[in-house]
């Protein structure tokens, strides 16, 4: 080649040609050698510098340098955008024999289910739900609800004190005092809530558990129509055969008081294991309110009366599901958790 500049040039692009990998490296090879600035296109521009005598050789050397890069790029430029393809095509690449990923449903806790249940069955009957603190005072835990500071029944309940005078709340019973000073007869509310005692964890005990009170004042209200509601309450959540029975108690806050038994599900009251043989379980605390309540929150007795329940969730759960540890409510462990779909 008479022309070693042409020459160099023609070294240049076919090295940086075999080096470019993408579209972009071989675009740039093409401004870089053919562009409008490009190293031909100025070679090829400066043609009359050069003496007439080599004019004709070294132009034509220019233009078959310039056809052959030109050829060169779109080679190039074929077969990197082949790679390119199959690099994108890799990566986008779907392997449809992959197991699906699965999705594991959450479940409800048996707790929620069983004082949703409850919560319905009462709402049915045009009982609001009311709620109060965990924290509370002395007085609305103990003595509105007609249990002094000396009384025997406060060696019941085991209590959690914050202070002399808070603690927490050891039944959902201050909350019906709660109500009453808040508003006038009639009430009908349930109070589903936690409470604290201060019991040891064992197969049947536990230092918070759960409670549902209800309570109904109205004029006239008698104890048959705690009883009535009580029996609804037991078919629904036990079943149409399910059976109560009522017997006599002591709450210092009711009188008459009494706790309610269901005929046990696992024998049909014959008597067996689940119910120690009396073939009956007992599943609340009940009674007539205590004209003293009364008085405390400013309803007169001689015009209203009431009656209130307090049940536990658990022992409810328990019984319904037939589940024979308490401690099973709290460790949760799915396999226990997802036993119990929603009826
Ligand atoms: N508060 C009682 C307890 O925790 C349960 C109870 C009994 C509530 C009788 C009541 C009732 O409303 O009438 O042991």
């Amino acid at each position: 080649m008479a022309d070693e500049y042409i020459a160099n040039i023609l070294k240049g692009a076919r090295e940086d040609l075999a080096s470019a990998h993408t579209s972009r490296d071989v675009e740039q090879a093409r401004i870089k050698y053919l562009g409008k600035k490009g190293l031909i296109t100025q070679r090829l521009r400066s043609m009359a510098a050069v003496p007439p005598p080599q004019r004709a050789q070294i132009g034509r050397e220019a233009n078959e340098a310039k056809a052959e890069i030109e050829a060169a790029l779109a080679q190039r430029l074929a077969t990197v955008e082949q790679a390119d393809r199959r690099a994108r095509l890799a990566a986008d690449r779907v392997d449809l024999t992959l197991p699906g990923r699965r999705v594991v449903p959450g479940a409800r806790h048996p707790l929620s289910l069983v004082l949703d249940e409850i919560i319905d069955v009462f709402v049915g009957l045009g009982f609001a739900v009311a709620d109060g603190p965990e924290v509370e005072s002395d007085y609305y835990n103990f003595e509105a609800l007609n249990i002094p500071k000396d009384h025997p029944a406060r060696d019941m309940q085991d209590t959690f004190y914050v202070s002399e005078d808070i603690l927490l709340r050891t039944h959902t019973s201050p909350v019906q005092i709660r109500t009453m000073l808040r508003q006038k007869p009639p009430v009908r509310i349930i109070v589903p809530g936690r409470v604290y005692r201060r019991d040891a964890l064992d197969q049947t005990h536990s230092p918070v558990f759960h409670q549902v009170e209800g309570l109904a004042v109205d004029r006239d209200i008698s104890m048959g129509d705690l009883r009535g509601t009580l029996e609804l309450f037991a078919r629904e959540l036990f079943g149409p055969d399910s059976r109560i029975r009522f017997r006599p108690s002591f709450f210092p806050f009711t009188e008459p008081s009494a706790e309610v038994d269901v005929l046990c599900f696992g024998c049909k009251g014959a008597g067996c294991r689940i119910c120690k043989a009396s073939g009956w379980l007992e599943i609340l605390g009940s009674g007539m309110v205590h004209p003293h309540v009364f008085r405390t929150v400013g309803y007169d007795p001689e015009e209203v009366t009431g009656w209130a329940v307090g049940m536990g969730v658990e022992r409810v759960a328990m019984l319904r599901y037939g589940i024979d540890d308490i401690r099973l409510f709290y460790e949760n462990d799915v396999r226990f958790l997802t036993q119990f779909p929603r009826r």
